[in-house]
């Protein structure tokens, strides 16, 4: 049968992985005017305790203040824009001061010392440039917009669908990074179909069945659904057996599913019956992205002295690296002169939604 172009959806084209400008103009919209996730609130426990995120261009701090709050600002110094912190984390012992010439802030961003200025200066006209930070259930977000809308509207029914993973309680127990030679949009797609599974990650397809489970009808701020174990497997990991008790608040179905949804622009969640595993991704370049890894448990689990949780870590990096290195040859062959776009199956409805997502945005944008 012959189709009409318009009836078959193909992948983008070879400029959305190759061009510095759609990458820029990408990184304005998704990482500088919406919510990304920055982190975990446990990074940050205590009065001072902070951590750089840096993309785009930008350095932010999150700090957490001595009122408990978390904030987030401009690694920018109001004296004369010199970077203040230079150190990816650490801990304030209650103000920022800048290394140049000891401009000086409190951990809520209000300039507290500003040395050999004149009588007339007002420090309250030079506090740090604030970015907007909120939370959900455990995870910091950040918005660079000068004006930004709720954080709970971006992200709709996600805190209520996911409530029962208890994520806020959770504590992290290993993180990894990886610096992925592909551009940030093959990372998502890679991870919202299974189609490769049989063939990529023999070790996954042998606990958890590739054609199972159910997607959600796209959103306009995340693509997802879930996947089924085999009889007899329990969670993700290289021989499928439980080793931690399941999350508590989890339904019966919960148990048995493993739930992976990509909040986009920049948050992939794998919500397991008995762990929470969460990548994160930075863009550095138009063909490269840092990826950060974490697996998170309940912390009841990992207090007991027979804790383990490596199961799940090696099971996972051993997949994430197949991924990564299939995404590295994805952004090789789209490099290449013959590269055109290809069709996609019925099956790979969430890259197609994810691509068309990518398309409208351009369009509404040009
Ligand atoms: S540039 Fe920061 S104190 Fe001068
Ligand atoms: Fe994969």
């Amino acid at each position: 049968m012959n189709f009409h172009t318009e009836d078959v959806a193909t992948t983008l084209p070879a400029r959305y992985y190759t061009d510095p400008g759609v990458f820029n103009d990408e990184l304005e919209h998704f990482y500088c005017q919406t919510w990304i996730c920055a982190g975990r609130v446990g990074q940050i426990p205590s009065p001072g305790d902070y951590f750089l995120r840096e993309f785009a261009g930008e350095s932010i701090i999150i700090v957490r203040d001595d009122r408990d709050r978390i904030q987030a600002f401009f690694n920018v110094c109001r004296h004369r824009g010199t970077r203040i912190c230079p150190s990816a984390e650490g801990r304030f012992t209650g103000r920022i001061q800048c290394g140049y010439h000891g401009w000086t802030y409190a951990l809520d961003g209000r300039l507290i010392g500003a040395p050999h200025m004149h009588d007339s200066f007002s420090r309250e006209d030079y506090p740090l440039n604030r970015v907007h930070a909120d939370t959900w259930d455990g995870h910091i977000f950040i918005n660079l917009a000068a004006q930004a809308e709720p954080l709970a509207k971006q992200l709709a029914d996600l805190p209520q669908k996911f409530a029962h993973w208890r994520m806020g309680e959770l504590k992290l127990y290993r993180r990894v990074s990886y610096d992925v030679r592909a551009n940030w949009k093959l990372i998502i797609l890679n991870y919202n179909e299974c189609l490769h599974c049989p063939i990529l990650h023999p070790a996954l397809n042998a606990i958890s069945d590739y054609l199972s489970g159910d997607n959600d009808p796209p959103h306009p701020s995340y693509i997802g659904g879930s996947m089924e174990f085999h009889d007899g497997v329990q969670t993700m990991s290289r021989d499928g057996k439980l080793r931690r008790a399941y999350l508590p608040g989890l339904t019966e179905e919960e148990r048995h599913k493993v739930y992976y949804y990509a909040v986009y622009p920049n948050l992939l969640l794998s919500l397991h019956p008995d762990y929470v595993m969460v990548h994160t991704l930075w863009p550095r370049a138009v063909d490269r992205t840092e990826v950060i890894c974490e697996w998170h448990f309940h912390p009841d689990e990992m207090a007991k002295q027979n804790f383990v949780g490596d199961d799940a870590v090696e099971f996972w990096d051993t997949t994430n690296r197949q991924d990564w290195g299939i995404s590295e040859l994805s952004q090789a062959g789209i490099g290449s002169r013959a590269y055109r776009p290809g069709p996609y199956s019925r099956r790979e409805n969430l890259p197609r939604a994810f691509d068309q997502m990518i398309r409208n945005r351009q369009k509404a944008h040009s």
